[in-house]
């Protein structure tokens, strides 16, 4: 078992992290790879409900999936229910894979170690330069208040999104635009 068997590649891996408080928790987190022939890698976490989870001791489940709408949803808000195709473990519908990691937190880093994964499904896929868009407008609006100047990159981001993605990134913008007010 490696990392690379799930699609979790050297670099950091753009994926939505689902730990468990009160409810089911849904964040888009970047997990960092550094040998992706390993079972290790390790997550930056800020202060934030998933962390607060992680410290409690729930468990980290890790959906790898292309879905920006399903990314933006998790940026802003947590996925309601019936967005998962199973809850035990957490796996959102049209997940391509899915890994749960044990989560120890090191300072301000989560060390991760594979316990299982899964792939679901494969999918073939080129780059969508909107799709990659809606990742850097999201990053940058969870940033917005601690650096304003932002809005200019997000504004940037809106075009490219505009002219080279498809209905779901659309869709990812309308939220992107309801929850940043940057129209
Ligand atoms: C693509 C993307 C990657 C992100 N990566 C991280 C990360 O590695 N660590 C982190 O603490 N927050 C990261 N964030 C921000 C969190 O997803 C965001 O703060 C989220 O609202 C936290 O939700 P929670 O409070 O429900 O855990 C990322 C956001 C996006 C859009």
């Amino acid at each position: 078992m490696r990392l690379k068997d799930f699609g979790l590649r050297n670099g950091i891996n753009e994926v939505i992290v689902i730990t468990k408080g009160e409810k089911l928790n849904t964040a888009p987190i970047g997990i960092i790879v550094e040998n992706e022939d390993s079972i290790f890698a390790k997550a930056r976490l800020y202060p934030s409900h998933t962390r607060e989870n992680v410290e409690k001791g729930s468990f980290f489940v890790a959906n790898i999936l292309n879905d920006p709408v399903i990314f933006a949803i998790s940026t802003f808000d947590d996925l309601e229910e019936d967005y998962f195709e199973s809850l035990e473990p957490p796996i959102i519908k049209g997940t391509l894979s899915v890994c749960e990691f044990e989560a120890k937190l090191i300072g301000p880093y989560a060390s991760l170690k594979l316990l299982k994964g899964k792939v679901l499904r494969t999918e073939i896929r080129a780059v969508n330069r909107g799709f990659n868009a809606v990742i850097e407008a999201l990053i940058s609006a969870t940033r917005l208040k601690i650096n304003p100047e932002l809005e200019k990159r997000i504004r940037e981001c809106y075009e490219i999104i505009e002219k080279c993605g498809g209905e779901r990134e659309k869709e990812a913008l309308k939220i992107i635009k309801e929850r940043t007010g940057i129209h």
